[in-house]
């Protein structure tokens, strides 16, 4: 039985040298924990970041990845009313219910009223032979109004059963509402405890913010991983699925023995039985649900111990013989860290890391504490993208996918900046390069884009080029004090354009938010930087 399953297994992978040694390491002898102890050299990567607008566009638009699995197709009609299509704009849908969605910009019915999570706990025993899933998720939540009935969010799988406090509830779908209607009515100010079991293959989704890739889970060349920003988590676990509702997190996933499984924070738990490893992450800082994540493949631990006493843990996954280069590459991550703990402050989680997939992606997310880039994107700059991200994006989120500029344009502007001082550029001659081509493809406001646009030119780099204008306006000083503001203010919680305005008001006065306000909001690029 545990060999045939380590055939199907093996035979499930694409990649020929893989499958060889996931085989290898099924057949070793008690395989307990994948962790490899190894210390980071004290040099930096030798891979050079460049400032060159024309080789760095924005992490997303690095090249077209292909998917390897089918679009999700939509759940069965049921008979509540649906939404014509539940993730496309305000405007070509009617508005959803409180309990429905919150009502972002960009995605309505993602989120759901009523209640707040306060943790998830995920409980995955996953088949990757044939990509499967039987799982749990129990949420303890708080009522913020009397709650006869209160959804979550879902997508594709099958539900078998729903508990709320222990008791059967009744539930139904429809698109991705998954609607529960609780024995007893909960009280605003109660705090429940929800419980959902379910299985399946999960399916990706088309998002509409990401034309060039599906969203969720995902299988590809013997690994799993997810993909989730800012939609895709409901392929795989039940929530309410917008980064105003932030919680803490147990995930707990169990694997045929020889697989690694990573997800967020620490590893608190591995336990091997009866051929099948179970692998417990924690993290008891809030997150995001689209920043939850799972990778499942012949993954080796890189360790790097601790930045430095009390700092956090860095660590690494790179698929097994990985070539020397990935490695290599990864070494940037504890200079990077401490570059922008020098503008930020102490890392805001326990951990950080990169797991690399062993092929191309076009891009990289920043999955909190462990971020996923494909063997194309474990370029120092781009990792540099993905740390900032951990203060801005991670830490402090966005109250609305309308305000996206916040995270990318911010953070590119933190890329950039690394990436010169790396490179040993001159960081104003680059922004004018930068400039020149927003000019010259015309990049509308990074504050005023559509869907399709979350992750475009305008969004990076105009966002970018924003905050440099800013700086060159109030000098280093304030311009830095600002951005440590920005972040403080809101560390742990959300933000949006409006609170940093404000920021900008307070600290630089009444024409440095003209200033700001013009490039967010101009149909045109402003002429001078
Ligand atoms: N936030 C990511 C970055 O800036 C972009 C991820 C885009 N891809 C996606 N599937 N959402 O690096
Ligand atoms: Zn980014």
């Amino acid at each position: 039985m545990r060999l045939r399953a380590l055939i199907r297994l093996s035979m499930s992978m694409r990649l020929r040298r893989l499958s060889i040694a996931a085989a290898a390491t099924l057949l070793a002898t008690a395989c307990g924990g994948a962790v490899v102890d190894e210390a980071p050299d004290a040099a930096p990567a030798s891979v050079a970041a460049t400032t060159e607008p024309t080789t760095t566009p924005a992490p997303t638009t690095t090249a077209a990845a292909t998917p390897t699995t089918e679009p999700a197709t939509t759940t069965e009609p049921e008979t509540a009313p649906a939404p014509e299509t539940t993730l496309a704009p305000t405007t070509t849908t009617r508005p959803p219910t409180e309990a429905e969605g919150l009502g972002d910009s960009f995605y309505p019915f993602m989120g759901n009223g009523g209640y707040d999570v306060l943790h998830y706990d995920i409980d995955l025993d996953v088949d990757p032979a044939v990509n499967a899933i039987s799982a749990s998720t129990t949420i303890e939540a708080l009522a913020t109004a009397d709650l006869e009935t209160f959804n979550l969010d879902l997508s594709g799988l099958e539900v078998h059963s729903v508990t709320v406090d222990g008791a059967a509830a009744e539930f139904s779908r429809y698109g991705h509402e998954l609607a529960i209607e609780p024995p007893d009515a909960l009280a605003s100010g109660s705090q429940f405890t929800v419980e959902v079991v379910y299985s399946g293959s999960p399916e990706q989704i088309d998002d509409p913010g990401v034309p060039f890739f599906p969203s969720g889970w995902t299988q590809q060349e013997g690994v799993i991983y997810t993909v989730s920003q800012p939609s895709g988590s409901m392929t795989w676990f039940p929530s309410n699925n917008h980064p105003t509702d932030k919680a803490t997190y147990e995930i707990r996933i169990t694997v045929p023995e020889g697989l690694t499984a990573a997800s967020n924070g620490l590893l608190v738990d591995e336990t091997t039985a009866d051929g099948e490893t179970t692998f417990v992450w924690r993290t008891d800082h809030l997150m995001a649900t689209y920043l939850a994540a799972v990778y499942i493949g012949d993954f080796e631990r890189i360790d790097h111990g601790p930045l430095y006493e009390g700092g956090p843990i860095l660590r690494d996954y790179v698929i097994r013989d990985a070539p020397p280069e990935v490695k290599l590459a990864l070494e940037v991550t504890p200079e990077v860290v401490a570059y922008m703990e020098e503008l930020f402050g102490p890392y805001p989680f326990d951990a950080y890391g990169t797991i690399v997939m062993p092929f191309p992606l076009g891009f990289a997310l920043e999955n909190q504490t462990l971020s996923i880039h494909g063997n194309d994107t474990i370029i120092s700059w781009i990792i540099a993208h993905e740390v900032a991200h951990q203060w801005l994006g991670n830490s402090v989120a966005l109250d609305d996918w309308s305000e996206i500029w916040m995270n990318e344009g911010i953070v590119s502007y933190l890329h950039l900046m690394y990436a010169a001082k790396d490179a040993g550029t001159d960081l104003n001659d680059d922004m004018a390069r930068w400039h020149a081509r927003l000019i010259d493809s015309e990049a509308g406001p990074p504050r005023g884009i559509e869907i399709e646009d979350l992750f475009g030119l305008s969004v990076y780099y105009r966002g970018a080029a924003t905050l440099h204008a800013l700086r060159l306006h109030t000098g280093d000083e304030v311009f830095f004090d600002m951005l440590r503001a920005h972040y403080d203010r809101s560390a742990g919680g959300t933000t949006n354009t409006a609170e940093f305005l404000a920021l900008v008001e307070e600290m630089a006065g009444p024409d440095a938010v003209e200033l700001v306000e013009s490039w967010l909001y101009d149909e045109t690029v402003p002429a001078t930087l």
